[in-house]
């Protein structure tokens, strides 16, 4: 397994296109779900400089606080609420391009103006959620939903 990320430069795209095969690398002969996501999230945080990326999982019908990198974060959510608690409800990947325009939008850190989350979906049911925030607003878009999305896939839950 490797220990350390090579950050690249060029569009998007091929920013993702050379960071999954190393997340693959990281997390294929790992089981443990709180290592893998650990390494997920710090692989996306080292590639992009988000200012918060990380998970929630699904315990006892509420979203909790996963592995994250970044600032402290509130710990628990309900389904329907906020950006992470929609996703989780419509099962879809929710683009966020100003915080203050989408109504609940729960508020974990005023520097964060635009998001994306995107839920993991195990055997049609939601197992959780990956958040990204951006103090830019605008910050993700279609490429980030597609290469997410893929990301997401490859942890075994
Ligand atoms: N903004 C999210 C809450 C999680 S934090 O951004 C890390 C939401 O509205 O669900």
């Amino acid at each position: 397994m490797a220990e350390y990320i090579s950050i690249s430069t060029g569009s998007k795209e091929q920013q993702y296109q050379l960071l999954i095969p190393q997340i693959m690398g990281l997390i294929e002969e790992e089981f443990d779900l709180t290592a893998n996501l650990a390494n997920v999230a710090a692989a996306l945080r080292t590639q992009f400089g988000w200012w918060w990326v990380g998970f929630y999982i699904v315990k006892n019908d509420e979203l909790v606080l996963g592995p994250f990198q970044g600032p402290v974060a509130c710990t628990r959510i309900g389904k329907a609420r906020g950006v992470c608690g929609s996703s989780w409800e419509k099962k879809e990947t929710l683009i966020v391009h100003d915080v203050t325009k989408f109504p609940g939008h729960i508020a974990c850190s005023s520097v964060s103006q635009s998001e994306i989350v995107v839920p993991i979906i195990k055997d049609g049911v939601v197992v959780g959620v990956l958040d990204a925030d951006s103090e830019l607003f605008a910050h993700f878009d279609e490429t980030d939903k597609v290469y997410l999305e893929k990301i997401v896939a490859l942890v075994s839950f």
